[in-house]
């Protein structure tokens, strides 16, 4: 019912509708396959039964971004449009989906539509049945796990929009340092300093549902890349150790309290 090769040209052919030399563009289209192949890595360790079709969630999750880089230059969905509500509308509701030539069941294009809808979402809707949320939480998963990298590879000013020097000399937020003591990811409201932004991005990885998303993460590295900023604010420096002896030992004490 999915044809990777045919979505595959579909997605090609829409992108190549924007300006490919912008590095915006180029990078959602990077991350677009990255992610696609994450999810069909993830779901091949879930009840999933369609593993085409969380690689489908991953190639179309993203779609909305380069019409909000188009109009809008950014990828602050604050500062312009829910990329993931526009790139659902598009699809589902201004018949996008029908160049991507799927034969999908109404259920299908439900979940579909749920995945994209809710991909960056803070928290998924409650109520969702364990169909919808395996789906959705395999989409999340595989995005968080590129988002690592995407931060890794480009330099944190032009992600955050901040210079070098706030980045250096900044001090993490209390409300922020909780988040990480808690395991949680930070709310953008929550976030007030230039270094802050690293740290939440780093407490993305405690909302990795999959177990192989978090040994997928770890595997990568980028996660530790970005714990080894080096900050010339002592309190941020001593905070970036405590987060690297921390990151990961949750996984490591759970797993130990099932052996
Ligand atoms: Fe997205």
């Amino acid at each position: 019912m999915i044809d990777r090769e045919i979505v595959t040209r579909a997605f090609d052919q829409y992108t190549a509708l924007y300006n490919a030399n912008d590095p915006k563009i180029k990078l959602k289209i990077d991350h677009t396959y990255r992610v696609a192949a994450l999810c069909a890595k993830i779901a091949r360790s879930t009840s999933i039964r369609n593993v085409d079709m969380a690689w489908l969630s991953g190639m179309l999750h993203d779609i909305g971004r380069f019409e909000q880089v188009k109009r809008y230059n950014t990828f602050v969905d604050a500062d312009s449009v829910d990329h993931a509500q526009l790139g659902a509308d598009m699809l589902f509701h201004d018949g996008l989906l029908e160049q991507f030539k799927v034969g999908l069941s109404k259920t299908e294009k439900h979940i579909l539509e749920l995945c994209i809808r809710s991909h960056s979402a803070y928290r998924l809707s409650v109520g969702l049945n364990e169909t919808e949320t395996s789906y959705c939480n395999v989409l999340r998963d595989a995005d968080k796990i590129d988002i690592f990298r995407v931060n890794c590879d480009t330099p944190p000013e032009e992600i955050y929009n901040v210079s070098s020097e706030e980045l250096k000399t900044s001090a993490v937020s209390e409300e922020v340092k909780d988040c990480f003591r808690n395991h949680t990811a930070v709310m953008r409201k929550l976030k007030k300093t230039a270094i802050d932004y690293i740290v939440g991005h780093v407490c993305l990885a405690f909302e990795l549902v999959y177990p192989v998303s978090r040994e997928i993460a770890r595997e990568q590295g980028y996660v530790d890349r970005l714990l080894s900023f080096e900050s010339d604010n002592p309190d941020t420096k001593n905070w970036f150790e405590y987060m690297k002896n921390n990151i990961w030992s949750p996984v490591e004490q759970e797993t130990d309290s099932c052996q």
